[in-house]
């Protein structure tokens, strides 16, 4: 497959677990989470799956498309490593969706941020919680969920809080 080919498929399957996990959440009371801004896409897409719910963002530098930069008071801004247990108080078992969409094309590096960042996010999820994520989670509070139709084993994840 080509990288195009993979490129494209791996938004598709971004977008096809994004609406798979709004939908599982619908009936949950709770706030969304976006971590990893980037250049605001799936932050974009996250504000029209989830209108009237408050979506915090964590990202280390802003850079996103001036459309796509979030309020301040929605903005965990700095390294994740620092500002989710900071926003615990805030957060702990309030969301109902997060993303995780971290990485770079440095598989190693990507699995050790997954490792870091996967005991910070789980406090943060509502029972019946979704996380939709890059990285692959092996939390056992995390369970793992079906992906949507069309979407390749191990492309992208769904997880349920137990
Ligand atoms: C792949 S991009 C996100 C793309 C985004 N989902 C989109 O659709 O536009 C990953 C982002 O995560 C951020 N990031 C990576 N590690 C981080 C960390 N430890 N703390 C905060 N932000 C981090 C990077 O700065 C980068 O902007």
């Amino acid at each position: 497959m080509s990288r195009l080919d993979s490129f494209i498929r791996r938004l598709e399957a971004q977008r096809a677990c994004l609406g798979r996990g709004a939908a599982l959440v619908q009936d949950l009371e709770g706030v969304v989470l976006e971590l990893g801004l980037g250049n605001g896409r799936t932050y974009d897409h996250l504000r029209e799956l989830f209108p009237g719910r408050d979506i915090y963002v964590c990202e280390r530098q802003v850079a996103a498309h001036p459309d796509c930069v979030p309020p301040a008071d929605r903005l965990l801004l700095g390294d994740m490593a620092e500002t989710l247990p900071a926003a615990r108080p805030l957060l702990e078992a309030r969301v109902v969706l997060a993303h995780l969409d971290a990485g770079t094309g440095d598989a190693a590096a990507n699995r050790r941020l997954a490792a870091m960042l996967e005991p910070l996010i789980v406090p943060l999820l509502c029972r019946g919680g979704v996380l939709v994520s890059d990285p692959a989670m092996a939390d056992p509070a995390l369970e793992p969920l079906p992906l949507p139709d069309g979407v390749a084993p191990g492309r992208y994840h769904l997880y349920r809080r137990r």
